[in-house]
């Protein structure tokens, strides 16, 4: 079992729609019980809030489908227990690092590293533009599945 964890700034926007999308390409691949995903903020913002609503229509549109969310603060226990911690912007690794310290294990990476060199994935919160943090989330997953030795030429 992988246990990977999305980290955002306030897990109402990308790392649930990340949560999700992952969680939607596994069950399609037939290798969902190979993972363990979840999702958590690097901020008290939102804690408590369910996914913010532009988001839900956009994974809606494109046919994700969610569950209700419980917005949470990213714990040195999160830390220890995943394997893989996949952050949406640079910013969010010096916010985590306030929480944990430092990246000792080398478990954080930023979700687009594998697809696009580390581009960050700008926040929909303030651009407003959630149809472009999907597609660069979506590009990221793929990434990581492929980076873990997975064929997702079928998701295409
Ligand atoms: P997210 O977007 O980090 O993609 O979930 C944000 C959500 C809430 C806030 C900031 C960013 N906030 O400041 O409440």
């Amino acid at each position: 079992m992988i246990k990977i964890m999305f980290v955002c700034l306030g897990n109402i926007c990308r790392s649930p729609m990340a949560e999700y999308v992952f969680k939607d390409m596994i069950k399609r691949l037939g290798i969902k019980d190979d993972f363990s995903v979840s999702s958590s903020a690097t901020s008290n913002e939102a804690v408590g809030c369910d996914i913010y609503s532009p988001a839900k229509k956009c994974l809606h549109d494109h046919g994700v489908s969610f569950n209700k969310h419980c917005a949470r603060r990213f714990t040195e226990k999160d830390y220890e227990e995943m394997d893989h911690i996949f952050i949406m912007e640079r910013r969010n690794f010096v916010n985590l690092c306030r929480i944990i310290r430092d990246d000792s294990e080398g478990k954080i990476h930023l979700l687009r590293e594998f697809d696009a060199n580390g581009k960050d994935i700008a926040d929909p919160w303030y651009t407003g533009d959630f149809e472009t943090a999907y597609n660069d989330i979506r590009s990221g997953c793929i990434g990581v599945l492929k980076h873990l030795g997975y064929d997702t030429s079928t998701l295409d």
